[in-house]
C-alpha cells in the first residue's frame, strides 16, 4: 500500500507548512556551486505543490527566502531572486492546471521591482483558483511579522479604532500577514536540521513538527504523503489528556 492511499481523506491537515532546507548542501555534495541546488530545490517546490493540491490540502505555506536570507553573499541573493522571478513566470501553467491561487507573505517591499511585478502578474491571474493556496514566504520572518503587526495595532489604538481591553488572540492574529489563513496543522522541515528558523512562530503554537533528513531537492510528493500518514499517526491534545478528547 502506497503512502498516498494510507492517507484518510476526511482528516487531512488543513494546512502544511514547509521549511525547504539543504539546497546548498545537496549542490556542494557534488561538487556544484550551491545556486545549482536552489535550482533543482524547483522541482521539489512542483512535487509538493501539485501532490497537495491532489489530494485537497488546502493551504499551503513555503518558506522560500527570509529576512535573514538577505544577508548571505550578493551573487546567492541575485540568483535567488532571478529563480524566483523565472520560476514564477513558468510555474503559472502549472498552477492553473492545479487549481492553486498564489498568495504571499513577507517584506514583499523588499523584493526587487522585477520580482515584485511578477509575483502581483501571477497572483492576479491565479486568483479565482479554488482548490489550494500557496503561499511564498518571502523575505519573512516571523519576529519582522509579530513587530509589524504589533506596530499597526499600536496605530489603530492610538486612532481610536481599537480599545486595549478589546484586543484577544483573534484579533492579533488578523493583524498578522496569514490573516485569513488556519494555522499550519503540520510543519514539515527538510535536511535534518531541528529548527523553526523565524517561520511562523505564533501559528505554530499547537503545530505538529517533522522532521525529514532529505535534502530539500530530493524532496518527493511521496515524502509529503509520508509525512500526512505520520501526521495522522499522533494524538492530537492541545493541552487536554487523552480521555478527554473523544468528549
Ligand atoms: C534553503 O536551503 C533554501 C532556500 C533559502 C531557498 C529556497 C528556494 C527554492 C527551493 C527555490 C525557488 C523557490 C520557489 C518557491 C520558486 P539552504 O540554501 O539554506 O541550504 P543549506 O542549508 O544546505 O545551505
Amino acid at each position: 500500500m502506497s503512502f498516498k492511499e494510507k492517507i484518510d481523506p476526511e482528516r487531512l491537515p488543513q494546512h502544511i507548512a514547509i521549511i525547504m532546507d539543504g539546497n546548498g548542501r545537496w549542490a556542494q555534495q557534488r561538487g556544484q556551486l550551491r545556486v545549482y541546488g536552489h535550482e533543482q530545490g524547483v522541482t521539489a517546490v512542483r512535487e509538493a505543490a501539485e501532490g497537495a493540491a491532489e489530494i485537497g490540502v488546502p493551504f499551503l505555506t513555503l518558506y522560500a527566502f527570509s529576512t535573514e536570507n538577505w544577508n548571505r553573499p550578493k551573487e546567492e541573493v541575485d540568483a535567488l531572486m532571478g529563480l524566483l522571478v523565472e520560476t514564477i513566470d513558468k510555474e503559472i501553467p502549472t498552477l492553473m492546471d492545479n487549481g492553486i491561487r498564489l498568495n504571499t507573505i513577507g517584506d514583499i517591499e523588499s523584493l526587487g521591482e522585477d520580482c515584485r511585478l511578477q509575483l502581483r502578474r501571477a497572483m492576479e491571474r491565479t486568483s479565482t483558483n479554488t482548490r489550494m493556496v500557496l503561499t511564498l514566504a518571502l523575505s519573512y520572518s516571523a519576529r519582522w511579522e509579530i513587530t509589524r503587526a504589533a506596530q499597526r495595532l499600536a496605530g489603530d489604538i492610538a486612532q481610536g479604532k481599537v480599545a486595549p481591553e478589546g484586543i484577544d488572540q483573534d484579533l492579533f492574529s488578523s493583524y498578522l500577514e496569514t490573516s485569513g489563513i488556519p494555522d499550519p496543522e503540520l510543519l514539515i522541515r527538510t535536511s535534518g536540521e531541528y529548527r523553526l528558523s523565524n517561520f511562523l512562530l505564533w501559528q505554530m503554537a499547537y503545530t505538529e513538527l517533522c522532521f525529514i533528513p532529505k535534502l530539500w531537492p530530493d524532496f518527493t510528493r511521496d515524502d509529503l504523503y509520508k509525512a500526512i500518514v505520520d501526521f495522522q499517526c499522533r494524538e492530537r491534545r492541545f493541552g487536554k489528556i487523552s480521555g478527554q478528547l473523544s468528549i
